[in-house]
This record gives C-alpha cells, sequence and structure tokens, in this order.
C-alpha cells in the first residue's frame, strides 16, 4: 500500500512510520507533503529519498496546490493519506475526493482535548491544568472539523503522577510512535470495518 504523510514539524511520527519493522513488508511512504517550504520532517523525506511537496490551498511560490494532489497521488497509487502532525486544516473538496481515506493521529484522548487551536503542547498543557489523571495518543480519521472524524483506535497512559506539560507530552509521544503504525498496518491488512458509524478492528 503506498501512503502519503502530511507533516508540519519535526517528523517524529513519520520517522517511526519509516522504522517500523511491522510496516516494512506492508506500505511504503510515497510521498510526503508539508504547508511549510521547510521543516524537519522534510529533512527525514530526503535522506529516506521520498518524494516531497509544500502544498498550500492558493497558488504561491514554491507550492503544489491541494487541487493538484489528487492527480500526483493517483499517478503514484496512493491509498492512504496519513496526517502526522499536520497543522493546517484539510479542505472539504480534498476529503471529499478520499473518503476514509485520510486519518489523523491527535496527542490526547478525543473527543476531549481536540478541536481548532488545540495542537502541540497547547493540549499537554490543557490536559495538565484539568488535572485529567489519563492521557494517551487517538487515531481517527479526518472530516471537515479539526479532530472531529470517528475514532480508529487509541492508547491510553497514567499521568497521576506528571508534574508538567512536557512530561506529559513525552509518555503520549512513546504511544503515538506504536499507535500509529500498528493503525496504518491494520489498515494495510484490510482489517478494518465501519458498522454503524463505529469503526472495528479486527
Ligand atoms: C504529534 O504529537 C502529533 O500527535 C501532533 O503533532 C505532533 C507532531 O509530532 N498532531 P512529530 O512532527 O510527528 O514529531
Amino acid at each position: 500500500m503506498n501512503i502519503a504523510v502530511f507533516v508540519s514539524g519535526r517528523g517524529s511520527n513519520l520517522h517511526a512510520i519509516l522504522n517500523s519493522a511491522e510496516l516494512e513488508a506492508l506500505c511504503r511512504i510515497s510521498v510526503v507533503c508539508s504547508d511549510k517550504l521547510d521543516c524537519h520532517a522534510f529533512q527525514i523525506a530526503h535522506q529516506y529519498n521520498i518524494p516531497f511537496f509544500s502544498v498550500s490551498e492558493s497558488k504561491k511560490n514554491g507550492f503544489v496546490t491541494f487541487q493538484m494532489l489528487p492527480s500526483i497521488f493517483a499517478e503514484k497509487q496512493i491509498e492512504l493519506i496519513v496526517l502526522a502532525g499536520f497543522l493546517k486544516l484539510i479542505p472539504k473538496d480534498f476529503i471529499g475526493t478520499f473518503p476514509f481515506k485520510i486519518i489523523n493521529i491527535h496527542p490526547a484522548l478525543l473527543p476531549s482535548f481536540g478541536g481548532k487551536g488545540m495542537y502541540g503542547n497547547r493540549v499537554h498543557e490543557a490536559v495538565f491544568k484539568s488535572s485529567a489523571k489519563v492521557s494517551g495518543a487517538t487515531v481517527h480519521f479526518v472530516n471537515e472539523n479539526y479532530d472531529e472524524g470517528l475514532i480508529i483506535d487509541q492508547a491510553a497512559v497514567s499521568i497521576a503522577d506528571a508534574n508538567s506539560a512536557e512530561e506529559i507530552a513525552q509518555r503520549v509521544l512513546i504511544l503515538e510512535h506504536a499507535l500509529l503504525p500498528s493503525v496504518i498496518a491494520k489498515i494495510a491488512q484490510r482489517k478494518i470495518e465501519i458498522k454503524n458509524n463505529r469503526v472495528y478492528l479486527i
């Protein structure tokens, strides 16, 4: 299965997908896209010889537009689009072109601590301030609203003794690096079903 990974920054989830032993035989990252002209994740793509594109809603120097992506993805036979730390909202038309083919990882247990503006350390700060005792990571299908599509899988960790948002972020990131490859593996093996508006992993 050919996949496209969308990134905006560090790219540690991209790295985790690239280094997953389970995914080695199941899929290949054929393209990396970012809303930035340059970011650390692009350097990772470069190291692994993966073509990368900067993507924008409107025409700008050095960027392709979202309208151009379907033909690029068709040529590369992309079957799954993975948002791994991609900060921009995906345009509605683009989502309509790839129904149930776009997934996102969020660093908290949705439906709490998600939505517009809830990204990066802001999520962990909100979790810390709430005094929640558990946090985790969520992989979900992408719809037109931030962090709202059907939940595919989650992993949780106790944060009862955490002393800072940074500590929570570290614990959750470890979960993310295992959860995202495991969901991609299930999708690659067609071990996923949607029944009565719920997602089941088989
Ligand atoms: C991750 O915590 C991801 O869940 C969130 O943004 C962060 C990206 O980290 N959406 P990285 O770029 O994969 O290191």
